[in-house]
């Protein structure tokens, strides 16, 4: 297993290139599953993530072709085989293509999913919406078993909560259903719309994403198709952490800073500076962090993609930090990491308290889940001398040459392969 070797202390200059975004990317593989005509994606990050679910939409009997510029998906010929648990096991997001199998069998049988083991993470919502467009499901010996033998019809789907992932399948299976459907309480997150914008190129008629209502007329004309997919919110916000954690100055080559309005907003009330340029966003830094109070959120909230990362920065803040994780119930397994490179954090239930100011001193240190080992990759590059991150291959999940992209800014940092 790879480990990465940080030796901290040193400001970051010049400029990152951010990736197409993972959660964008996901959900749009799946979705090539629902059309007869092949579709292209120019912006898929290269992190293994990515090539997992390609792997399963592979599995499926999708043709998968990639070079350099795109990855196109011809799903013409998929059959309703079986994914086995140990590829289902590394990702939740193999979920998302329960909906696209149903459209195009009329049956599904996936198993129950894994991924990052930051809380119980249901899937109740995923089912609901599937059930009210007239499919029978049931979760039966580790699998959820779904039929609609007839073919979906359009109805009301109403959400309990904005689940990102929920509001995915939702959609998916609305654009191959009969009719109008509605989906109320949909999430509103940019990864959501830009499904949409895939469907749509795609041939769906879809109306309202990014907002809490979605309409959608059924089924689809599919059409061959191509999209360039939207920008890493989360890559963009966690680079813009190391700035504030490291100091010096970069620019964020290809972010959105209209995507990341709530991280933008706390990352300012910390004492950092972000302003647009012609490529992106530039972030500069200082020595004079300040305390926050954050709360995660659903979008256009603060994310809890980011939550682990600012928690980095609270660490050197001079005062006392409140964090408040209101979307997931186990999302603080960083806190005993950053407490092993002498962060003083106490938790209680869902907040974390983070009395910033002391100096981090380098440690060897194990990551445990995507976002929180990159918050310790954070932590190191300010903190003295060597830390070392163990476990790297949560980092690959998501992070596109983490190492290479940060070395190239001046940080020390580097790849120890075992
Ligand atoms: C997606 C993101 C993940 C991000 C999360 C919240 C992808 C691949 N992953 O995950 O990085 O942290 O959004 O922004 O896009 N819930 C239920 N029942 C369900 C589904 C969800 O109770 O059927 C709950 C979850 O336990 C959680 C909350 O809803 O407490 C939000 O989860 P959701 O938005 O669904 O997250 P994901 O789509 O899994």
């Amino acid at each position: 297993m790879d480990q990465l070797r940080i030796i901290g202390g040193q400001p970051l200059s010049g400029a990152v290139s951010i990736a197409g975004a993972k959660n964008a990317g996901l959900p749009q593989i799946a979705a090539a599953l629902l059309s007869t005509a092949p579709l292209e994606l120019t912006n898929l990050p290269k992190v293994s993530d990515v090539a997992n679910m390609l792997r399963v939409a592979g599995i499926y009997g999708a043709e998968v072709t990639q070079d350099a510029r795109a990855v196109r998906i011809d799903a013409s010929a998929i059959e309703p085989r079986e994914v086995d648990y140990e590829t289902v096991r590394k990702m939740r997001a193999t979920m998302l293509v329960l909906a696209p199998l149903l459209v195009r069998f009329g049956k599904a049988r996936v198993s129950l999913p894994g991924g990052c083991a930051i809380g119980a993470r249901p899937v109740d919502m995923h089912l609901k919406a599937l059930s009210a467009l007239g499919a029978t499901v049931s979760v039966e010996g580790g699998y959820i078993v779904a039929d609609a033998a007839a073919g979906l019809t359009g109805g009301r789907i109403v959400l309990p909560g904005p689940s990102v992932g929920a509001t995915e399948t939702a959609l998916m299976a609305a654009t191959g259903a009969r009719g109008e459907t509605e989906i109320v309480n949909a999430a509103r997150e940019p990864e959501v719309v830009d499904l949409a914008h895939c469907l749509i190129a795609m041939g769906a008629e879809i109306e309202g994403a990014g907002t809490h209502r979605i309409l959608v007329r059924g089924p689809t004309q599919w059409r061959a198709a191509s999209h360039h997919g939207i920008p890493d919110r989360i890559e963009a916000g966690t680079y813009a952490a190391a700035v504030a954690v490291a100091g010096g100055q970069i620019e964020l080559v290809n972010a959105r800073l209209e995507h990341m309005a709530a991280a933008c907003q706390t990352l300012e009330a910390m004492g950092i500076t972000l302003w647009p340029s012609d490529r992106g966003v530039v972030v500069s830094g200082t020595d004079r962090r300040k305390p926050a109070e954050i709360a995660t959120e659903p979008y256009p909230g603060f994310p809890t993609d980011l939550q682990a990362q600012f928690m980095a920065i609270a660490c050197l803040a001079s005062g006392t930090t409140i964090i408040r994780e209101t979307i997931f119930e186990n999302r603080f397994m960083h806190v005993p990491e950053l407490r092993r490179l002498g962060a003083d954090i106490t938790l209680s239930g869902s907040t974390a308290i983070v009395r910033g100011g002391a100096p981090l001193k380098g440690a060897q240190v194990m990551a445990t889940d995507l976002r929180a080992s990159v918050s310790l990759v954070l932590a190191g590059l300010a903190a003295e001398g060597e830390t070392i991150v163990n476990r790297v291959y949560h980092l690959d999940r998501g992070y596109e040459h983490l190492d290479r992209k940060l070395a190239q800014c001046g940080a020390q940092i580097e790849r120890i392969s075992q």
